[in-house]
């Protein structure tokens, strides 16, 4: 099967699903992966049949996001369906519900996660995601190690005036823990101008610290995001999508809304590609690769030169 190239030669191996739109946080930034009026969620079966088409086209990876994975109950089963066709099954979660469920989800397929962890200081936590969870997120990152679902990478969302100046006590803690940190750029929303304006923080001069603190600095394929190993045994990895036209260049995924549709960029919603109403209407197998080319052939990079 000839797989899956965009008009801008982009090669597409990886999937990102969202599972469900439902969430226990309530973070104020939240971009809902670039989803709004989900009409409803995939069954357990359903996602099997996104995923063995998928795999045919030649991706890869799968990466299972929200709102909030661990909220299904069948997560267990879903991970258990899909991970035989695909190289990689992760997942980005919260972490809150994640201590109980870690090793059977390991068992069941799972290679790793990631964990949203914006910071350690419980009134920031609060203000960020509306709960007071924090401890059950470290027991969760605690679990993820021992059940080795590694590298267990944290994603902090970096924003001026509320966690910004948090940042090298995660890189701190992702020493002591073990795990990789993410530092994510501040993306901003359909509707978020205003919270754009105010809590964007340019991670251009964190750079050039962790630059002037590592013994290696490796760029990744995906988005040519680079990874700084700093001398003192931390890893860190930046993620700085806004008006950067090579992590556009570079992007190799496609998305699958939590009501079924195929959506080619998380910055775009009119340009989504149903691909649940073919499944429930018993379509041909052919008729959904037709409809992940179609979704392929939209893809178009959102920041450019
Ligand atoms: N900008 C950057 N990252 C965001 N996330 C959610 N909303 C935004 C935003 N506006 C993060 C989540 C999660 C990852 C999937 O994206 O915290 O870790
Ligand atoms: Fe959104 Fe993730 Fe926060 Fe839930 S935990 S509100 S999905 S950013």
């Amino acid at each position: 099967m000839k797989p899956l190239l965009d008009p801008y030669d982009r090669p597409i191996n990886s999937l990102r699903i969202s599972l469900t739109q439902r969430c226990n946080f309530n973070c104020f930034f939240c971009h809902q992966e670039g989803e709004h009026n989900s009409l409803g969620e995939l069954t357990p079966e359903e996602i099997e049949t996104v995923v063995s088409v998928a795999s045919e086209l030649g991706i890869k990876n799968i990466k299972l996001t929200g709102g909030e994975p661990l909220l299904r109950e069948d997560l267990v089963e879903i991970v258990q369906r899909i991970s035989p066709y695909v190289s990689e099954v992760s997942m980005t979660t919260n972490a809150s519900r994640l201590a109980d469920q870690a090793c059977s989800l390991k068992e069941a397929g799972l290679k790793r996660v990631n964990v949203s962890l914006h910071t350690l200081n419980d009134v920031t936590f609060n203000k960020i995601t509306g709960q007071r969870y924090e401890n059950t997120v470290t027991e969760g990152i605690k679990a993820a190690k021992e059940c080795g679902l590694e590298p267990v990478k944290l994603n902090m969302v970096v924003m001026k005036g509320i966690n910004s100046d948090e940042i090298p006590e995660l890189i701190e803690y992702s020493k002591e823990t073990g795990t990789v940190l993410q530092l994510i750029e501040f993306q901003e929303l359909e509707n978020g101008v205003e919270y754009y304006e105010k809590f964007h923080y340019d991670l251009e001069p964190v750079e050039m610290m962790l630059e002037a603190k590592s013994k290696e600095i490796v760029v990744r394929d995906l988005h040519r995001r680079k990874v700084y190993y700093l001398m003192d045994g931390a890893r860190v990895e930046v993620v700085r999508p806004m008006h950067n036209s090579s992590f556009c260049a570079y992007c190799t995924r496609l998305r699958l809304t939590s009501d079924g549709s195929l959506k080619p960029c998380l910055m775009r919603d009119d340009n989504h590609v149903s691909l649940i109403s073919l499944i429930r209407e018993g379509e041909p197998r052919e008729r959904l690769i037709d409809a992940f080319r179609e979704a392929v052939a939209h893809r178009e990079p959102f920041w450019r030169e």
